[in-house]
């Protein structure tokens, strides 16, 4: 009989072949700051909420999904803030790194905005860059600082 090692594996992200679902937290998306967390979480719930948007048409629903825009916006540029702010309190190397996909990210959501103000409702391009972008976010680029940050807790 052969006994064979337990090892653990983390996700791992094959573009166009494994999305994760992240729609439900798992205790394995933790980057080891209870802050962040609570932020991605909160995030992900509002991704939630794109997912499940219907518009019908109606100038409620093409209000909807205005607010929805509004708080991707918002609550991720208070999450951007925190991260690069504790980042910087523990000299993260790739900080920059960070900043340029926080940017790209504000600058998508303008442009969204920008559209939906012009009447486009474009939930399914929306709804696709949001899985795409904060699985990356979250599984690859925040994983990668979650070990720095633990080397650096008191
Ligand atoms: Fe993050």
């Amino acid at each position: 009989m052969r006994t064979v090692a337990t090892v653990t594996v983390r996700p791992i992200v094959f573009w166009g072949y494994f999305m994760p679902d992240l729609s439900e937290w798992k205790p394995e998306y933790s980057v080891g700051n209870r802050t962040l967390d609570l932020q991605h979480q909160r995030l992900l719930a509002l991704c939630k909420q794109v997912s499940s948007y219907m518009c019908d048409g109606t100038k409620a629903s093409v209000d909807a999904f205005h607010v929805i825009l509004n708080d991707l916006a918002f609550y991720a540029k208070k999450h951007f803030e925190t991260e690069e702010m504790v980042l910087a309190q523990i000299g993260y190397s790739k900080l920059s790194d960070q900043r340029e996909e926080h940017d790209a990210y504000r600058e998508k959501m303008i442009e969204y905005m920008f559209s939906a103000m012009h009447g486009s409702i474009d939930k399914v391009s929306l709804q696709d860059y949001l899985e795409t972008w904060w699985i990356k976010h979250i599984l690859v680029s925040d994983m990668d600082y979650s070990e720095a940050l633990k080397r650096a807790a008191p």
